[in-house]
């Protein structure tokens, strides 16, 4: 393994740090407790197998607490009365916050989820990024004045709901978390948010710096825990408003089964299975470069990777082989090493996973290209995994495998490329590559996605909306579409 710079070295050390001070806590209202159970867990590095701390377990006893915390901190004129614009400032508060410890948050998400350290910075800036975008949306929440004969007044009001119930997947923490809070901050609702058992960390220590802001106690709360007891405790609670869920489509499901207790709202962000289509007519060693980015990036653990890549059949063999080349220069290690591209995947549990998936794209006879070497000494490290010669009915191309695999399919024509491409239980995001502009606006509008991409995959900006058709969601979140995912309307007639 090559070594860290001393950059990285740095980093790693004031996370570490951090990590060592003690064990961490839950937030609720405004003070740092433990469980009440006592109970806690272990926060291991994937890319060592090492415990790095251990942290406060919540349960549903916690739960309850939080949700009394966050109602009267809703309710509270600290947070109810303050004005749009003093939450502007408290949000670019925030931002500024986390920019100035843009390298220790992302040292502690490398620790604990594994993903390289230039990946962890890149999304510590877009949560930078995202507070911002948000904290503008603060004075703009508008409503609106209905037409009427004159002997009325007709007018809306948008209104927070009230106590949102935030669980958060480990693939990217720091990012789910900015989203999540910033989202509802800028509403003017209070929060509880439950990050994933199995990377945690990040948004501990994004708290931290939030609660040396002016933000009201109570207003931001923290419960890690599992998903079975704190996450199902959270989405039952009566007295929770709504849930906003990423993770898997499973859980998304038992999400909406448990928020049916008191009908809270529910927003999904779930799994994909993006089509990435590449026809003959494309530059084609920049949609290669991409491709291999975008299935290898986090180590494959991204809910918009383009995991299936569809080829003109005329240029398949050709892409085929310039992506098994690019995907051997994606070097898989140590985190902290600056040439490192692919750190290891999250857990064992999910290497196994990903794993099976070697076994089952061959059984069905896909063409194993790339990967396939088993990795020797600790941490969990799966090399790019390239299948071509795929058909979309395989079940490695129909089940998100969450992992650095890549089924290669090709195709015909434009219709058989839409009619493939739409052939998955997912609809999150797509890619279409060509020079023909009108191919590329009549196939971005056939394919059934909530984000498209025209020659370019997964850059992602604030105000672009991204969630789910089909069963990869409800609703969305960033841009202006969120607002309306975290507040409500009311109407009210004047007689005059
Ligand atoms: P998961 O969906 O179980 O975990 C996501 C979050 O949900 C975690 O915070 C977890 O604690 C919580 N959770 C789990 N069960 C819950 C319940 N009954 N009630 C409330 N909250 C609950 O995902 P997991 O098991 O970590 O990963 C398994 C697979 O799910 C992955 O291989 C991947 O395919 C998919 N996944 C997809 C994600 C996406 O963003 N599309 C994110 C994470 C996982
Ligand atoms: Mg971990």
């Amino acid at each position: 393994m090559t070594t860290a710079t001393n950059t990285a070295q740095a980093a790693r050390a004031k996370a570490l740090e951090w990590i060592n001070l003690g064990s961490k806590r839950l937030l609720i209202g405004g003070e740092w407790i433990g469980a009440a159970s006592g109970k806690t867990f272990e926060v291991i590095n994937p890319a060592t197998e090492q415990l790095l701390c251990r942290v406060a377990e919540a349960d549903s006893a916690d739960v309850d607490a939080a949700v009394i915390a966050a109602r009267r901190a809703f309710e509270a004129p600290s947070w109810a009365a303050m004005s749009p614009h003093a939450r502007t400032r408290v949000l670019l508060k925030i931002a500024d916050k986390i920019e100035q410890h843009i390298d220790e948050l992302a040292a502690i998400e490398s620790l604990d989820n594994g993903m390289p350290l230039w990946f962890a910075q890149g999304a510590v800036t877009a949560a930078v990024d995202i507070f911002r975008y948000y904290a503008g949306w603060c004075s703009k929440v508008l409503g609106t004045t209905v037409p009427s004969d004159g002997s009325t007044l007709i007018y809306t009001l948008r209104e927070p709901l009230g106590v949102c119930g935030q669980i958060i997947p480990w693939n990217v923490p720091i990012l789910m978390a900015a989203i999540k809070f910033a989202n509802a901050l800028c509403c003017g609702n209070t929060v509880i948010l439950k990050p994933a058992e199995l990377a945690c960390l990040t948004s501990i220590r994004l708290a931290e710096l939030i609660q040396e802001t002016d933000l009201p106690p109570g207003v931001v709360n923290v419960l890690p825990g599992f998903g079975a007891t704190a996450g199902a405790a959270l989405a039952q609670h009566p007295g929770v408003d709504k849930i906003a869920f990423t993770g898997s489509t499973a859980i998304g499901k038992q999400i909406v089964r448990d928020a049916t207790s008191n009908l809270k709202k529910v927003t999904l962000e779930l799994g994909g299975k993006a089509p990435n289509v590449i026809f003959a007519d494309a530059d084609i060693e920049r949609a290669v470069q991409t491709a291999v980015k975008t299935f290898c990036g986090n180590s494959g653990q991204v809910c918009s990777a383009g995991t299936r890549l569809f080829v003109q059949e005329s240029i398949h063999d050709q892409v085929a082989e310039r992506v098994a080349q690019v995907a051997a220069t994606w070097k898989v290690g140590d985190p902290f090493a600056a040439d490192t591209r692919l750190g290891p995947l999250i857990s064992a549990k999910q290497r196994d996973r990903v794993w099976s998936y070697l076994g089952a794209g061959q059984d069905e006879g896909a063409l194993l290209r790339a990967g396939g070497n088993a990795w020797t000494g600790p941490g969990y490290f799966v090399e790019p995994v390239v299948f071509h010669n795929v058909r979309n009915g395989m079940k490695i191309a129909q089940e998100e495998i969450f992992g650095p695999v890549l089924s290669i399919i090709p195709f015909k024509d434009e219709e058989d490329a839409v009619l493939q491409g739409n052939d998955t239980t997912y609809g999150l995001s797509a890619a279409v590559w060509t020079r023909n502009i009108s191919r590329a606006h009549k196939v971005v509008r056939a394919l059934k996605a909530g984000r498209l991409w025209i020659n370019t995959f997964g850059e992602s900006d604030p105000a672009m909306a991204f969630g789910g058709y089909k069963q990869s969601g409800w609703g969305r979140e960033f841009g202006q579409e969120s607002i309306e995912a975290y507040t409500q309307s009311k109407s009210i007639m004047v007689r005059l």
